[in-house]
């Protein structure tokens, strides 16, 4: 469950590993403003989904206060976080972490590697970009690892009262042509899951590029 670089690697080969995602590059800062308002000031942050790893350092050089524990199902993703954990050997770093919101136990699986409970996870571009039930997997997984008043933080493009910006109906058509199974979510929908796992709409916070920040809480009487 636990990847760390086992050997060192020459600068070269370091660098195909290291991912660089230019639209992480873009969005970290609108990101680091939203997440510095909507997260606890300190405690434990489970990223799913941290993709090359790069939000995953910026927040944690960014947020000291808080504990970031990155993750991602994707070895090569995994091998690129490695990579950058290493290069920046930040304490507030924890260490990366195997999980798919599709796996049966990963709430378990991710509570038994952190040890504790987080106050609140994160997921950045991953629903739209991945079939349905990973949508489903993430809440019904959230349900079991955050406590009442819990965050989950969710970013990316969003369909709402049925209207999807131009720019998001080209990529949703473009995803569809990667896999008929991805494609930009409906709000409601996402909601309509959330609800069914004990969590309530907090807010949405527009994003450059026709992103949303969607911002849901654990309800009273989480365990
Ligand atoms: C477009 S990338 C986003 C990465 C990063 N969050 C960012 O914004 O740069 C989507 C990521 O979702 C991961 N992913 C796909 N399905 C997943 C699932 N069911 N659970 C967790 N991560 C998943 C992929 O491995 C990939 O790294």
């Amino acid at each position: 469950m636990i990847d760390n670089p086992s050997r060192a690697l020459s600068d070269d080969k370091l660098e195909k590993v290291r991912r660089v995602s230019p639209s992480a590059v873009r969005n970290r800062d609108p990101l680091l403003k939203v997440l510095r308002a909507e997260l606890p000031p300190s405690g434990l942050v489970l990223e799913m989904a941290s993709g090359t790893g790069e939000h995953a350092v910026f927040m944690a050089q960014n947020l000291p206060d808080i504990e970031w524990a990155p993750s991602d199902p994707d070895q090569g993703a995994r091998a690129s976080t490695s990579h950058w954990i290493a290069k920046h050997n930040l304490p507030n770093l924890r260490s990366l972490l195997d999980l798919a919101t599709t796996d049966a136990d990963w709430a378990g699986a991710a509570l038994a590697a952190l040890g504790q409970a987080p106050q609140a996870l994160v997921c950045i571009n991953m629903i739209h970009i991945a079939p349905w039930p990973a949508c489903e997997g993430l809440f019904a997984g959230a349900e079991e690892v955050l406590g009442e008043g819990g965050i989950l933080f969710l970013y990316g493009p969003f369909a709402e009262g049925g209207v999807l910006a131009p720019s998001n109906e080209a990529f949703d058509q473009w995803l569809k042509d990667q896999d008929s199974n991805w494609g930009v979510r409906a709000i409601e929908d996402v909601c309509t899951v959330a609800a069914g796992h004990g969590f309530d709409l907090l807010k949405t916070i527009p994003m450059p590029a026709n992103n949303t920040s969607v911002v849901f809480i654990r309800e009273a009487g989480a365990q």
